[in-house]
């Protein structure tokens, strides 16, 4: 099939090279001279497992910033812009709608089409922008008869979104339209059977299962999306609440995680205490999520204390360094990580920056290390008063306290005895329970969160 997505950005590229790679023709769209460059020279924008190698052999895909110069071959149109966080905490949809309006200004069908929402949208977003290129193009004497609509949402992880878009444990397809469904399903066989020979860049799981299909409405698709996100954010929060309790009552965490996870019920996924979650989708979802619960004046306690509780693990962290090094005006702190998890570059929304903020705003002189994240970060936070290091080595050189604010492996692959012996300090405050047990308890003056 022939396949546009609007938007290269981390849910839009590996849609679009996972379809590509599985034998349809597709056209990557962005409003991004940029990264539409970079993309028509085979070279990714973002760091995820297997999309150079994928981009480099791939001859069915294209790039453009010209929607109008593909939109009319089109059998599948994806829309997958971002929508970020509004001041208010309401979903910011306006680069949907902006899309949305393009295609209704540019589609003239004359065959059937199907327009898929990929973006995280609130409720009843689907319903209006159906609304609104079915008006466009009668306007313009199209027939609307071809135009059909579906939600889709994605479920993968940055870092390894490919190998999520191949082998993904679900696929919800939201439409009340026979032929949008399928379309969607004719699209998407070969990842629903798992028929394609999977490519050496991303390795198919140890066993490969057929992915559970959900057929329901657009609203109930959009639901889904947000429940799923919203619901891992907050049994990380509730993870992280427990750990609390855990470091009074003299319990071990590590243990505690890992017996709850042991239960089948609960699951060992996603209970990992720490510095809490970050990155484009948990912080913008569970705020959408709450905004959208306010329109209909519905309290959602649980889901306001998740989103509390993952704010007081920074509190935390500042009280902890506040207690070992009791001022932290001109005190020397290496923050090694900036990514909002390990395993990706993508230093946006990241619990490990808020935290480098608070110390540079308390007077501390933040040095700061990432694996993967650093030009990000030296590029996007250029004015917020970090001291940025090529290597952990010299990051730690001399400071009076280092914390981990992302788990890394690389992290633990130091010689942490060496980073002791040229510290000034002795303090090393673990964010993400990365060394515990390793035998640094010995070394440092030690602590996790
Ligand atoms: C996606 C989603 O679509 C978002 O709703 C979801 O919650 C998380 O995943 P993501 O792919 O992470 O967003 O967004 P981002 O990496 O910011 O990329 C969006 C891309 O769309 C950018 O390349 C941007 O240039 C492009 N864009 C934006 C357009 O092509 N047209 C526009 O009008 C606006
Ligand atoms: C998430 C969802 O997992 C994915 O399905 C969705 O569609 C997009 O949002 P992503 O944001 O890439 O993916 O990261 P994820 O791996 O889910 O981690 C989110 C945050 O939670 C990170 O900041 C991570 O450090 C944190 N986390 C995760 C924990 O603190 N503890 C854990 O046990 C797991």
């Amino acid at each position: 099939m022939r396949v546009v997505t609007i938007g290269t950005g981390y849910v839009g590229i590996n849609t679009a090279v996972a379809l590509s790679y599985v034998g349809h023709s597709v056209v990557g769209v962005d409003v991004d001279e940029a990264k539409v460059a970079l993309l028509k020279s085979r070279r990714a924008p973002i760091s995820e497992t297997g999309l150079d190698e994928l981009l480099a052999i791939d001859d069915r895909i294209s790039f453009t910033s010209d929607l109008g110069s593909c939109i009319g071959d089109a059998d599948v149109v994806f829309i997958a812009v971002g929508t970020p966080s509004a001041a208010n905490g309401e979903a910011d949809i306006s680069y949907v709608l902006s899309a949305a309006d393009e295609i209704g200004a540019l589609l003239t069908p004359t065959h059937d089409v199907t327009i898929v929402v990929k973006s995280t949208v609130p409720v009843g977003v689907n319903a209006m922008i159906a609304r609104q290129i079915r008006g466009a193009v009668g306007a313009r004497g199209g027939d609307v008869s071809h135009l059909h609509f579906a939600s889709n949402p994605e479920f993968l992880r940055e870092g390894c979104a490919l190998h999520d878009t191949f082998y993904p444990d679900r696929f919800v397809i939201g439409t009340e339209d026979e032929k949008a469904y399928t379309m969607l399903c004719e699209l998407f066989e070969p990842i629903l059977m798992q028929t394609f020979e999977p490519p050496q860049a991303v390795e198919s799981p140890e066993q490969r299962t057929l992915p559970q299909c959900l057929h329901t409405d657009q609203v109930s698709a959009e639901m889904v999306k947000y429940a799923s996100n919203v619901f891992l954010a907050l049994k990380i929060s509730y993870a992280n609440e427990i750990a609390g309790l855990c470091e009074k009552i003299g319990a071990n965490m590590s243990d505690v995680s890992r017996g709850m996870g042991m239960d089948k019920r609960i699951a060992p996924a996603f209970l990992r205490s720490g510095l809490g979650w970050g990155g484009s989708c948990f912080p913008k979802d569970s705020k959408a999520l709450l905004h959208m619960a306010q329109d209909y004046s519905y309290p959602m306690p649980i889901v306001t204390a998740a989103v509390e509780v993952n704010s007081r693990q920074k509190d935390r962290l500042i009280l902890k360094l506040l207690d070992h090094l009791h001022v932290l005006v001109g005190q020397r702190i290496a923050v090694l990580g900036l990514s909002f998890k390990p395993r990706t570059d993508d230093v946006r929304n990241s619990p490990s920056v808020d935290v480098a903020d608070i110390l540079v705003q308390r007077g501390a002189r933040v040095r700061v290390h990432d694996p993967k994240g650093l030009e990000n970060a030296r590029h996007i936070y250029a004015e917020n008063g970090f001291e940025f290091f090529d290597t952990a080595e010299e990051a730690v050189r001399g400071v009076d306290a280092i914390v981990i604010a992302t788990e890394w492996d690389d992290y633990k692959s130091l010689d942490w005895a060496e980073i002791r012996r040229n510290m000034a300090g002795s303090l090393l405050l673990d964010a993400r329970n990365l060394l515990r047990g390793t035998g640094v308890e010995q070394l440092f003056d030690y602590c996790g969160l």
